[in-house]
């Protein structure tokens, strides 16, 4: 069936494959929802967006995001509340950030207006998707693709830019158990003048070998160190960390190095609103190594919208192995109820963080 509105070319589909989905077992990001938002990118201007069943997109083999990784992506969520009600946590932060991303490789701004009435009109279509529910969220994925043909190393002058939503729970199988990580102390993410700081595809990319030879040994994530001394502790896999000193939450800087999380900042504000001490400074391997020797380190989290607050309960460091002990009235704890409840309408959003999907 096909139906039209004023922006959105809309194709719906006929049967849905809703019912294949165990929601109370997903792993993270293996199933998708029943449709996808695209909007091409040609002739200097964005086209009219369209919302179709998911499935395969037709590209040709001389892409260019497939020879030269130009490509960026975001990592949001939306939440169901009990009455029903869809929200979604700062998403103007993800919607400015995936166009800083652009920027730096080379790619066209996705327009605000465009965003926005792409994804509440993609998310009220697959709303049955989205379960209520502590721990239950609808993790959402927009990126953009460099898609003209032609192997010259030069930006593209092509795109598409898509959503695509996924029902999600934990990120990691350990769940609330916690991760163990692993200080780089031989390969590195990012460096001075770099790209760490945007959502580009290959930084993930060069993560996965470091990270494989990590996982090899136990651990589920590489905390990044600075790429000149592997000494300044930057920033996880997939998250930013936190480390708690007696009771001062300790976090990098952000830099052209590091990704400024949403979550990172919104737990800044929120510690800081408890009461609790926070320093976004530098911090070292050497530090944390000599405050876990000497039981000052209580603890160590990490923050991003897939992971949400994950605890670490221990890490790793030239050969040696360091495990925090269980940490009664946790920061992390108390950090992640106050976060979810305001991400689920449970509590008052004295930030003004929260954003209703307009019926
Ligand atoms: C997110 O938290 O959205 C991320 O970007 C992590 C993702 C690579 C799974």
């Amino acid at each position: 069936m096909s139906i039209s509105t004023k922006n959105i070319a809309i194709e719906k589909i006929t049967n849905s494959r809703i019912g294949e989905v165990d929601f109370n077992n997903l792993t993270f990001g293996q199933f998708f929802t029943d449709h996808m938002y695209e909007c091409d990118f040609k002739n200097g201007e964005w086209q009219t967006p369209v919302i179709k069943p998911y499935g395969p997109i037709p590209m040709y083999p001389s892409a260019k995001v497939f020879h030269y990784g130009q490509a960026v992506f975001e990592g949001m969520k939306a939440y169901k509340a009990d009455d029903d009600s869809i929200w979604m946590f700062r998403p103007d932060e993800n919607q400015k950030r995936i166009n800083i991303s652009s920027k730096r490789l080379q790619m066209p701004d996705f327009p605000e207006d465009l965003f926005f009435d792409g994804l509440e009109t993609l998310l009220k279509l697959d709303r049955e998707w989205i379960k209520k529910g502590d721990g239950n969220s609808m993790y959402i994925r927009p990126f953009v693709i460099a898609t003209e043909n032609g192997v010259s190393a030069s930006p593209s002058n092509e795109y598409k830019f898509m959503f695509l939503l996924s029902p999600a729970q934990s990120y990691f199988k350990s769940g609330s158990k916690g991760v163990k990580v692993l200080f780089a102390n031989e390969y590195s993410r990012s460096a001075n003048g770099g790209v760490g700081f945007a959502k580009a595809a290959g930084n993930y990319a060069g993560q996965f070998y470091p990270t494989h030879l990590a996982q090899e040994k136990g651990y589920q994530q590489v905390v990044w160190t600075d790429a000149n001394n592997h000494e300044n502790l930057e920033e996880a896999g997939v998250m930013n960390v936190f480390f708690r000193i007696n009771d001062t939450l300790i976090t990098a800087p952000t830099s052209d190095r590091i990704l400024d999380g949403v979550t990172r900042k919104s737990i800044i504000e929120v510690a800081k609103d408890e009461g609790i001490h926070v320093d976004i400074r530098k911090i070292t391997v050497h530090e944390v190594e000599a405050a876990a020797k000497n039981n000052t380190l209580k603890e160590m989290f990490g923050t991003g919208t897939a992971a949400v607050i994950s605890p670490i309960i221990g890490f790793g460091y030239n050969n040696k192995d360091y495990d925090l002990p269980k940490q009664e009235n946790s920061y992390a704890d108390l950090l992640r109820k106050r976060i979810t409840d305001i991400q689920t309408n449970k509590a008052e959003d004295k930030f003004g963080w929260r954003y209703k999907v307009k019926e």
